[in-house]
């Protein structure tokens, strides 16, 4: 069986909220699925019932074969999950942090200390042994948190958001770790608010008010970007973004950095009429550039349009 993560219909309400609502997903063994969406989305919940930590209200989820709900004793022993704000143990040092884990997880003690040795050396942490965790750097937290996450050799990974706050190197070397555990074979199932890292999955979902709104493998929804996109650089960015969003051939336009990110159906018409019509109200054109879409403005662009929907489905 290659299928590690099997959803259908899952559905988790909160009261008035559907933070997860009807979804299906299927996850291949051994490859890395990303989870990306704005604050809210549902992505945590999502993790928490794959985890057999939260019941769902409707429909059913499973890891590895085992049911998240009549089955979540046995599937706690394949997987490892590190909470969105997963705590370590600020005074007890990086081995102690360790030895604690493998305690809970009930590592046994013959190779406990073997398995604590390959992750120090996987992690890059074994200079760092007699540190408190609390004197660690943002990304060394992660990696022993990560490391504790892994004492018992999990098979299938839940990361909520792992490196948030941590630095763009650190970032890359956690990474480095999450391809070494794939390539062992391990499943890994992560939530990122960062795009570089969503481009390194090997598929995507991007989810939004508890749907599943798009998924495919990073590449195909760049590929799928039918639109003409343009960048363009202005003098006031605000009221340019304001003005060019009422001009008849703008389909969309959104800041994007520096530069404004407007969507059109006609290039040529476009640059013809931006910088005269921005000059028309004052606004300044310094340049405007044809691009290829980020995975950022495939996933911006689908938000915007789901709202969209969703206003004028209400205002029906
Ligand atoms: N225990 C709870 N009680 C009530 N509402 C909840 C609970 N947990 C989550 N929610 C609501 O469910 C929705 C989804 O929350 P969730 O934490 O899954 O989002 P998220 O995508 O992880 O967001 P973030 O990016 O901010 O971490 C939100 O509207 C949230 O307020
Ligand atoms: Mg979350």
């Amino acid at each position: 069986m290659d299928e590690a993560i099997r959803t259908s219909m899952l559905t988790k309400r909160f009261g008035d909220i559907t933070a997860v609502n009807g979804m299906d997903l299927s996850v291949k063994k051994g490859t890395i699925f990303g989870l990306v969406g704005p604050d809210g989305a549902g992505k945590t919940t999502t993790i928490r019932i794959l985890c057999g930590i939260l019941l769902p209200d409707e429909g059913e989820a499973f890891v590895g074969g085992y049911n998240t709900v009549a089955q979540a004793e046995q599937l706690k022993e394949y997987i490892g999950y590190m909470p969105q704000r997963f705590s370590l143990y600020g005074d007890l040092t990086v081995m102690e942090n360790l030895e604690f884990y493998a305690e809970i997880y009930q590592v046994p003690r013959r190779v406990r200390r073997e398995r604590i040795k390959e992750l120090l050396a996987f992690s890059d942490l074994a200079a760092h042994v007699g540190k408190l965790a609390d004197q660690l750097s943002g990304g060394m937290k992660q990696k022993l948190a990560l490391s504790c996450n892994l004492i018992h050799t999990p098979e299938y990974l839940f990361l909520d958001e792992p490196t948030t706050g941590v630095d763009p190197v650190a970032r890359r070397e956690f990474w480095k770790i999450l391809f070494g555990l794939k390539n062992q074979g391990t499943t890994i199932f992560v939530s990122t608010p960062y795009m570089d890292e969503a481009e390194r999955c090997d598929e995507v979902g991007l989810m939004y008010n508890g749907d599943i709104i798009r998924l495919d493998k990073p590449e195909n929804m760049i590929k799928g970007f039918e639109r003409e996109l343009l960048s363009v650089s202005v003098d006031n960015i605000f009221k340019a973004r304001d003005y060019a969003g009422e001009l008849p051939y703008v389909e969309d336009v959104y800041i994007y950095g520096e530069e404004l990110h407007i969507i059109v159906s006609d290039f040529n018409y476009a640059r013809d009429r931006l910088a005269l019509d921005f000059g028309d109200k004052n606004i300044k054109t310094f340049d405007i550039k044809k691009i290829s879409p980020s995975l950022e403005d495939v996933f911006i662009t689908s938000v915007r349009e789901m709202k969209k929907d969703m206003e004028v489905r209400r205002g029906a």
